[in-house]
This record gives C-alpha cells, sequence and structure tokens, in this order.
C-alpha cells in the first residue's frame, strides 16, 4: 500500500507540533500503523509566520482545499467555526478521514458531522477537543459503553484552572493571573472564551453528547464563568476548607440530563480539589464503574500534539486495514466503474 497521504491545516502552536512529530517522527508512526505516512502539506493563511517549529517551507501552502482533496486523512487544527467548518465537510464527503480538536465547531456543529461522517462511511475523531493530552473522550466513548454513566465533572479549561489556583495560593489579582496564563499559552487568542466559560460549555456539550449518547450543542450548557471571583472570595472559600473550581459539570437527573459550567465550591478533601496550575481532571462517575478520575495536560501544543498524534494513528490503522476506506481509491474505483446499461 502506498504511504498515507496527511494534510494538515494549521500551523499554530499544536499544528507545529504535530508537524514537527510527522516529519522528525515518520518512521515510528508509521511502525505504530502498519505501513507508510507521509506528511502532503500544511494550509497556513501566512506562508512567512514565525513559528514554534521551521516547517519545511515545500509543505506550506495557502490552499487548504487543495490539500483537502489530495489528502487521505486531514488533521484540521484551525480552531472556530469557519473555514474550518466547511474544510471538514469538503474532508468527509470525499471519505477522508478527519481528526480536529475543534472544540467550539463540534459543540455547534457535531451533530451535523457526524451524520455527514457516517453517511459517508468516514472517520472523525476528536479526542484533543477535551482536556488536551488526557484521554477521556474514547473512554466515555468505547470503554464504558456498556456501563451508565450518571455524572462528568472536569475541571476542563487550563486557563481558568491557572487562574483560580494563583488567586487561591498566590493571592495573584485575577488580571495578572490571566496574563501569565497567555504568557504561557494556555489561554485562547481571544481569552473571554476561557474566562466567561464559553470554551468549558463547549467540553460539556461534548463529553454530554458522548457521555448521555444524544447531541447536546453549547446552546444547551447553563454557563457562568469566573470574571466576578475576588480575591475575598477565595480566602472565604479557604477559611470554611473550600476551593473554588470552574468546573463542567453533566449529569442526569429524574428531570432529564442537565450541563453547566460555573464557579463551584469543592472540599478541600475532593479528588478535583487538587488539581493545580493549568492542568486539568475529569471525574466521572457510572453506575457499574464507580467513580474514575482522569487528569492531565489539558491545554498547550506538545500535550494536545499527542491527542492529535493518537487519532492519526488509530484512523490510519483503520484505512490500512480497510476498516474504512481511502479516498484516493474509492474515487480511482467510482472513476472506472462501468456505466450502467441504459
Ligand atoms: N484555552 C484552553 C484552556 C486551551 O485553557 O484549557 C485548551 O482547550
Amino acid at each position: 500500500m502506498d504511504a498515507l497521504k496527511i494534510g494538515l491545516l494549521g500551523a499554530g502552536n499544536v499544528g507545529a507540533q504535530v508537524a514537527k512529530t510527522l516529519v522528525e517522527e515518520r518512521e515510528l508512526i508509521a511502525g505504530r500503523v502498519g505501513t507508510g505516512v507521509k506528511l502532503i502539506g500544511v494550509a497556513v493563511r501566512d506562508v512567512e509566520a514565525p513559528r514554534d517549529w521551521k516547517i519545511p517551507g515545500e509543505l506550506l501552502t495557502t490552499d487548504a482545499e487543495a490539500l483537502v482533496d489530495e489528502a487521505d486523512l486531514v488533521i484540521e487544527l484551525l480552531g472556530g467555526l469557519e473555514p474550518a467548518g466547511e474544510l471538514i465537510a469538503r474532508a468527509l464527503n470525499r471519505g477522508a478521514a478527519v481528526v480536529t480538536g475543534n472544540k467550539a465547531l463540534l459543540a455547534t456543529r457535531g451533530g451535523e458531522l457526524h451524520k455527514l461522517a457516517e453517511e459517508q462511511g468516514a472517520l472523525l475523531h476528536f479526542e484533543a477537543a477535551v482536556a488536551g493530552a488526557i484521554p477521556i473522550l474514547r473512554p466515555i466513548q468505547e470503554s464504558l459503553s456498556g456501563d451508565r454513566i450518571t455524572k462528568v465533572m472536569g475541571i476542563v479549561n487550563g486557563t481558568t484552572n491557572y487562574i483560580l489556583d494563583q488567586m487561591d495560593t498566590t493571592g495573584a489579582a485575577f488580571e495578572d493571573a490571566l496574563a501569565e496564563a497567555q504568557r504561557l499559552g494556555y489561554a485562547e487568542a481571544d481569552p473571554t472564551a476561557d474566562v466567561e466559560g464559553h470554551d468549558a460549555a463547549a467540553k460539556a456539550a461534548i463529553l454530554g453528547t458522548l457521555a448521555f449518547h444524544a447531541p447536546f450543542s453549547i446552546d444547551e450548557v447553563y454557563c457562568e464563568g469566573i470574571t466576578g471571583i475576588t480575591g475575598d472570595d477565595m480566602e472565604a472559600a479557604a477559611a470554611s476548607g473550600y476551593v473554588i473550581k470552574l468546573l463542567a459539570i453533566i449529569e442526569k437527573t429524574e428531570a432529564g440530563a442537565i450541563l453547566r459550567v460555573h464557579p463551584t465550591l469543592l472540599p478541600r478533601t475532593h479528588p478535583l480539589a487538587s488539581v493545580r496550575g493549568a492542568f486539568n481532571a475529569v471525574f466521572v462517575v457510572a453506575e457499574n464503574a464507580g467513580e474514575l478520575m482522569f487528569y492531565g495536560q489539558g491545554a498547550g501544543g506538545q500535550p494536545t500534539s499527542s491527542a492529535i498524534m493518537g487519532d492519526v494513528v488509530s484512523a490510519a490503522r483503520r484505512l490500512r486495514s480497510g476498516t474504512a476506506e481511502v479516498p484516493g481509491l474509492r474515487e480511482q474505483a467510482a472513476d472506472s466503474a462501468v456505466p450502467a446499461l441504459p
């Protein structure tokens, strides 16, 4: 089998790290997949922009559509709704496998994109969309699929956990802690999405969709951010043995599923209370499994690239084994199909 052709859309801090892994670790990835893989291009807005890793010039292109039309597997790391949504749909319509970390898009148009992938027999993987490096979506989607999940409580936004942790442990002012989180590369380009809870709400919608086997969008998530939390609030919480964390909570109640994001008082003895800095953690309760806790780095280029590469290897193995179609072969078959007799 020819090497699988991989097209990468976006070369921000995660994209640059993914490009680096695909180039420098090509042999290792090929070994894990069982066939060759080849990064055929990286679509960017500006080929001259400085990047965390210098991507070879011959790989850079501004023509994302042409790249999508040639790839067997597309990695979308542009973020935002468009053109990411349009390019993912274009790839799925060809039957190409798609790996994305785009939580905003999945929380808005996830249902539609999953349906399109299913209709086209194409793969859509998105482990990196929630809690960065932490393998949480596949355990919920697969390992716990024979159980009933009743509740998930997650620290799924590293920026706000960093800010609240700094306020709690050093007495830092909100603005100073936010500036430091931005400098460290945890925050979104516009940190409003972090501090107002929108980023966590998108992740809650994705967790709810997988845990409760029904589509939820970000509009169904109650959302309150941390901009109103003061140093006095943190001190009062600490004096009573509590800590304030921004939690994404999805819960099955008698009235149905409830999805919410808000600052929450947690007893300092709760496992989530010990999650420091920009780390993430997800606490899952299932009827038979009981309580489970997943912990790790939820943001940053290198940790998030681990989840992306895991999805790439998984999708590439299925393309190689024939349990998913390779678009190039599918297109050749369509071209050579014997026309139906009149
Ligand atoms: N801004 C996000 C965070 C990045 O702070 O967690 C990862 O989704």
